[in-house]
């Protein structure tokens, strides 16, 4: 029998950036660090400088200068060309003194008195907020989660390439983060040649599970990778999310197929141009394919159904280069007896299982299960007992 040939996954950029600095060098650092200006972090902001610093946003070597900043916002690629759609930014804090970082020279990052790296700030500027927020939010709205970050961060922002001591601690999860070179090793382990990512800030209830197992009838693996940086208030913990996958893996999902490592990000509710992030950097991950379903990453009434799928046409997919699976509003049809969308079944609203996010809420809250139509009992009582216990 012939040797399966794998693929190799490139980066984004072609290379895995490394940020760590470590030895000598560090040492170096070290030395002078506790001398320098301190920036202390905020949640999203450790978790970009986690994923800097381990390749994950490759080929980001630092927290945007305002060059690749206006780049990113006016055209959503690098400078250099690469698409890029996100802006990736460090911000002075609300009501902190911001006289005291000079471009040219270092500052300490800093979190819970640890300084974790240095950033070789080149360029400091007062962005325009509500243009920002306008043009990848699509929104100046107050009520939207991603403009209440941004209400609540200072007005100057500080750029340049980093140097990364020590990655963040946390106190949850450890044994599923997995660094961009560790999946591509797992992958390689499994033999996969093809492999799909699946974004989640939720539980996996039918039409998730739906869409997973649709993608994994055309490629090798599956690699579930649920957000666990920073959520709206409203979304479900991390950890809570967690045993609800276990609980769904163990159940009904084939072993050999399907990994689940964790994605650190913090979620910004950007929809369509955070729906080009997630696959972009999944692609660092080592994935060749990344599904896109129903108002992916969106929140409210900000981005229609599918404009997150829609986004992908404006990219050249060769630059891209990871394969996007989109898929239609899924459900359960009681005519038909299994989980479909428009595409697949002929059958009218009434015979389709639809619940509101309210809804399931109200249902756990008050100790009822929501349906095995849609989703799986032993998440229903992981749920359940979450809910009862306040979480
Ligand atoms: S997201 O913010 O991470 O996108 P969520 O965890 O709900 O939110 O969705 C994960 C993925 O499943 C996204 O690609 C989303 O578009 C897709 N999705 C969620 N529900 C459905 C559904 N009923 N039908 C089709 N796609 C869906």
């Amino acid at each position: 029998m012939t040797e399966k040939k794998l693929t190799q996954i490139k980066p984004h950029g072609g290379t895995l950036v490394n940020l760590m600095v470590e030895g000598d060098a560090k040492q170096a650092l070290l030395a002078t660090a506790d001398t320098l200006p301190k920036l202390e972090l905020n949640e999203r902001e450790l978790a970009d400088i986690e994923m800097l610093a381990t390749g994950a946003m490759s080929p980001l070597d630092g927290f945007m200068t305002e060059e690749i900043y206006k780049s990113v916002l006016d055209t959503m690629h690098l400078p250099h060309g690469l698409p890029w759609t996100l802006p990736i930014t460090l911000a002075v804090k609300q009501g902190q003194d911001a006289s005291i970082y000079s471009e040219g020279t270092d500052v300490a990052l800093v979190h819970d008195g640890t300084i974790l790296g240095v950033l070789h700030l080149t360029s400091k500027w007062q962005p325009d907020k509500t243009a920002e927020a306008k043009t990848i939010l699509l929104t100046n709205d107050e009520a939207h989660p991603g403009v209440q970050y941004l209400n609540s961060i200072g007005d100057t922002y500080l750029g340049g390439k980093l140097s990364v001591f020590e990655k963040p601690k946390h106190e949850i999860l450890n044994d599923y983060r997995l660094d961009p070179k560790e999946t591509h090793v797992l992958f390689k382990a499994k033999g996969w040649s093809t492999v799909v990512a699946f974004q989640t800030r939720n539980p996996i209830h039918r039409a998730h599970e739906y869409l997973q197992k649709t993608a994994l009838e055309i490629v090798d693996g599956l690699l579930i990778h649920p957000l666990v940086g920073a959520t709206k208030k409203g979304d479900i913990p991390a950890d809570v999310r967690m045993d609800c996958y276990n609980v769904l893996l163990e159940n009904y999902y084939p072993k050999d197929r399907v990994a689940i490592t964790v994605f650190p990000a913090a979620m910004r509710y950007a929809g369509p141009r955070e729906a080009i992030f997630h696959a972009i950097v999944r692609k660092n991950y080592g994935c060749t394919h990344f599904i896109v379903g129903r108002d992916h990453a969106g929140v409210g009434d900000y981005y229609g159904t599918y404009d997150a799928q829609y986004i992908f046409d404006e990219f050249d997919p060769a630059a891209l280069d990871i394969t996007p699976l989109m898929f239609e509003h899924a459900f359960f049809c009681k005519r038909c007896g299994n989980m479909a969308s428009q595409k697949t079944c002929p059958h009218g609203n009434e015979d389709h299982v639809f619940l509101s996010g309210t809804k399931v809420r109200a249902m756990l809250e008050e100790g009822e299960l929501p349906p095995p139509t849609f989703t799986r009992p032993e998440v229903a009582e992981v749920l359940k007992k979450a809910y009862q216990k306040g979480e």
